[in-house]
């Protein structure tokens, strides 16, 4: 018998049986092998291996220039380090709004070259026909509603969205219809609370938050600002777990003393 069996990995329908369940979903980005393989051996229940790659991997202000290729880089390290958490991969902006067949074939190419579990897309009825066409290819579909971070020069913010009501209407109405489409999930940013509970209870699939308060069926947080490397960023919303910055600023400071006083390394630390 080969052990990967004995590892009961999480599916969509797993997800959709915690919702029902009332069991919360725990999601955390990550980009790369090693934190992957930290975050997947602590039971993370989903991985996203978001376009926030862009700014917190790349430096970029935004999420809009990084490419297929750089998001297909980044899967395929996470998976290697991932055996039981679903992993689901953002589709970078420009390779799924001209129309519906190059949104199938850029989610294809993230199945096939990365071996990851599904996408993740921005956009509700705009985008419903390359929802429904991935959707048809066997591809499982994560929507994401409120703050889309690659609509941001339409916004011109980054504040919380759907606090005027035509907005909230058209959210409601969106998430709905992602539902209707056979998506498995929605990830809501930055919206008012009360907002985010009347969709988790309008639906039936498993509503993420991100700055949508404590009604989602789960939360989402970068893990770089779960885990205080960026110390710039800090929205009301965000909860860190470590100081990682100061950590590893302290560590990088104490190697530089070492080795300009032949501290290290010692007798010990050498053949
Ligand atoms: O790219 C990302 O990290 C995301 C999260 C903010 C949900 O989409």
């Amino acid at each position: 018998m080969s052990i990967h069996s004995e590892i009961k990995k999480v599916t969509t329908h797993t997800l959709q049986r915690m919702k029902a369940n009332g069991e919360k979903i725990s999601m955390i980005t990550a980009y790369d092998y090693s934190f992957a393989r930290i975050f997947d051996a602590a039971g993370i229940d989903v991985i996203l291996v978001g376009d926030s790659a862009s700014n917190v991997m790349a430096g970029h202000e935004t999420t809009l220039p990084i490419t297929l290729d750089q998001m297909i880089y980044h899967a395929s390290s996470v998976m290697r380090g991932v055996n039981r958490a679903f992993v689901v991969v953002d589709l970078p902006f420009g390779s799924y709004q001209s129309n519906s067949k190059e949104a199938l074939a850029s989610a294809i190419r993230i199945m096939k070259e990365t071996g990851a579990h599904g996408i993740k897309c921005e956009g509700g009825e705009e985008i419903l026909e390359s929802v429904h066409r991935i959707l048809a290819a066997g591809i499982p579909v994560i929507g994401h509603l409120g703050l889309t971070p690659q609509s941001i020069y339409k916004f011109g913010t980054y504040t919380v969205r759907a606090r005027e009501e035509a907005e909230a209407e058209k959210l409601k109405k969106d998430a709905k219809l992602l539902e209707e489409a056979g998506c498995s999930a929605i990830v809501l940013e930055k919206i008012p609370a009360d907002l985010a509970k009347t969709v988790a209870e309008s639906v039936q699939i498993p509503i993420i938050g991100i700055g949508a308060g404590r009604y989602c069926d789960g939360q989402v947080l970068v893990m770089h600002d779960l885990l205080g490397i960026n110390t710039e960023f800090q929205p009301r919303f965000l909860r860190r777990y470590l100081k990682l910055h100061e950590e590893i600023t302290g560590a990088v400071r104490q190697y530089i003393t070492d080795v300009k006083s032949s501290d290290f390394p010692n007798e010990q630390e050498q053949y």
